[in-house]
């Protein structure tokens, strides 16, 4: 283990391309002293989007420093638009344009759409250049800067273009959560929940009666949320590193999800954790509706949903006049996927979800038509 005294220190088990991932209260300050032992040469290359820039690229530029490693940084505009062949492109020029070699480490400082980005760029620049995440969202922090997807959006879906790419370091300084809008907290909460819907049931018991303290700011339920989710996350990457089986449970509530996002179109008018709420939710009703999970356990995730202010519905997401067509169309593009069939996460209750192939257009269809808000079909459900 890298260590750092009062950091949680996790380690994601693959051998020679295994990590560390600290977790804990100032860390962009130690950065330097932090990275240095995985650091091939005394050279860094910040990746960040422009809002990270100004609030904390300071801090890992003089982290970095202290510990006698020159930095340059790269800004990049920031939002989900960014994850595009021309930023790619963009990228990759200015960091061939600044001459980086094999001995350089580029730090991707920001959320999921620095981290995806510059990730794919470090795996392809050079033919692989060594990369540390240091993620400020909590959805980075608690999903996407672990596990080594990194990718771009094309016109033809979501992530469609990337690689299976390790960082040497995930430096999560919890920290810069507290600039993070609520709504994206919220949105990267979405994520907690969702490992304690996969296979733990006690850390969903944990998220009950926590999420609403973690969202309104207690920095001890977020760094324990964060240690948790890395670590439910270490394990199945551990296990099953390019997604042959378990890995697909992360996908829970995803096919909802991306075709949810599709939809809207990736302009931030639904983010991706809020369409991973709504998809959980739905992804429930499914499995009630296939016999698969007892109705109460759907309940539970909804008034949960509801609880902390997460979407649970396409009509929650602005986009109840979608037709169902049109997003099972593109839930059979997903990546998931095979042979045009639609391949679901599904559940036979709380933490206990399995992939399901080939499920019915049809049952899909009767979830979609649904069209009630969560919060009516809470109400309903409640005074039933
Ligand atoms: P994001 O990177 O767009 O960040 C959200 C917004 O918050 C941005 O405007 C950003 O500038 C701002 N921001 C970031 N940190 C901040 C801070 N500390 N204070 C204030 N503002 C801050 O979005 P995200 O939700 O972090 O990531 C979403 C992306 O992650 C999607 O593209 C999704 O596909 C991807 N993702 C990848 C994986 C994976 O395994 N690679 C997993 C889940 C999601
Ligand atoms: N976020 C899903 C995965 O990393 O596999």
């Amino acid at each position: 283990m890298t260590g750092a005294d009062d950091a949680s220190a996790l380690h994601v088990d693959l051998g020679a391309r295994g990590y560390d991932i600290l977790v804990g209260p100032g860390l962009l300050d130690r950065a330097g002293a932090l990275a240095a032992p995985i650091m091939r040469g005394k050279r860094a290359v910040v990746v960040t989007d422009r809002a990270v820039a100004d609030l904390h690229l300071g801090r890992l530029r003089g982290g970095l420093e202290a510990g006698g490693i020159a930095v340059e940084d790269i800004v990049v505009e920031g939002g989900e638009e960014t994850k595009s062949f021309d930023d790619l492109r963009s990228l990759l020029d200015a960091l061939l344009d600044r001459r980086i070699d094999r001995a350089t480490t580029i730090f991707a400082l920001g959320g999921g759409v620095v981290g995806d980005l510059a990730g794919f760029a470090a795996s392809v620049a050079l033919r692989g250049v060594d990369f540390v995440q240091a993620p400020t969202t909590l959805l980075a922090q608690v999903d996407s800067s672990v596990g080594g997807k990194t990718g771009i959006n094309t016109r033809h879906g979501k992530n469609l273009v990337g690689s299976f790419y390790q960082p040497r370091l995930v430096l999560a300084d919890t920290d810069t959560l507290a600039t993070l809008p609520p709504r994206e907290i919220a949105a990267g909460y979405a994520e907690v929940v969702k490992y304690g819907l996969i296979d733990d049931p006690d850390f969903f018991a944990w998220c009950e009666g926590h999420g609403r303290a973690l969202l309104d700011g207690d920095a001890a339920a977020r760094r324990e949320a964060v240690v948790e989710s890395c670590r439910a996350k270490a394990r199945t990457v551990a296990a099953d590193e390019r997604e042959a089986g378990r890995r697909a449970l992360l996908n829970l509530g995803h096919t909802f999800a991306h075709a949810a996002e599709a939809a809207a179109g990736y302009g931030g008018a639904v983010l991706h954790g809020e369409a991973v709420a709504a998809g959980m939710a739905l992804a429930f009703d499914l499995s009630v509706a296939l016999g698969h999970c007892p109705a109460e356990d759907a309940e539970r995730v909804r008034r949960h949903l509801a609880a902390t202010g997460l979407p649970a519905d396409f009509e929650d997401l602005g986009l109840a006049d979608r037709s169902a067509d049109s997003l099972i169309e593109t839930m059979r593009q997903d990546k998931k996927a095979e042979g045009g069939a639609l391949t679901f996460v599904l559940v036979r209750g709380i933490g206990h979800a399995f992939v399901a192939r080939d499920v019915p257009a049809e049952a899909v269809r009767q979830i979609l038509a649904r069209r009630g808000s969560a919060s009516g079909r809470l109400e309903k459900t409640v005074s039933a």
